[in-house]
């Protein structure tokens, strides 16, 4: 059955992991610790102990950014994804935040079919937003609460 918790400075690791396995561009496993160390707010999905996915989004009072969402490859379109963002939209509510906005690589194609079934719109598109080995322009999406 799966799990929901809390991101956990015990969990950074496994989440690095399930990132460098489904992102060209991965955030590096510093980038995590610092995330953890500024207070995002990150959601996992396990089942029998074993992460499956995590969520990761900044609160701002009005507002939240969404991070980084991932979903390990083996276990992609269970709606292990549309649970973590579903818990994230419960959080947000509760901390009350209206908005929540994102950005996601204009080809990654399956994440914008996702986040529109989830209700996100598309607002605008970011030039070369991208850098380093694989440049590209960003999609912004944005959800009212
Ligand atoms: C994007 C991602 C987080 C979605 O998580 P997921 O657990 O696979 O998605 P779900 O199973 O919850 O899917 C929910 C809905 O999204 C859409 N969706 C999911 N996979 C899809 C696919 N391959 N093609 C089109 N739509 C898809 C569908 O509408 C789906 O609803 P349905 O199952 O009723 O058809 C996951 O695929 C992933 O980790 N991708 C790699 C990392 C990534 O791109 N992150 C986003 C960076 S901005």
């Amino acid at each position: 059955m799966h799990k929901i918790s809390l991101l956990d400075i015990n969990d950074l690791e496994e989440a690095y992991e399930i990132e460098a396995s489904t992102n060209p561009s991965p955030w590096s496993f510093d980038n995590f610790k610092s995330s953890f160390e500024v207070g995002h707010h990150g959601l996992v999905c396990k089942e029998d102990g074993k992460m499956l996915g995590f969520l990761i989004f900044s609160p701002i009072k009005p507002e939240a950014h969404l991070l980084s969402i991932a979903v390990l490859k083996t276990q992609q379109s269970k709606g292990i994804g549309l649970l973590l963002i579903k818990y994230m939209r419960s959080q947000c509510k509760a901390m009350g935040i209206s908005k929540v906005f994102l950005e996601v690589r204009i080809s990654n194609e399956k994440a914008i079919a996702f986040y529109q079934k989830f209700g996100f719109e598309k607002d605008a598109i970011r030039e070369k937003y991208y850098s380093g080995d694989y440049p590209e322009d960003a999609l912004l999406m944005s959800l009212n609460l």
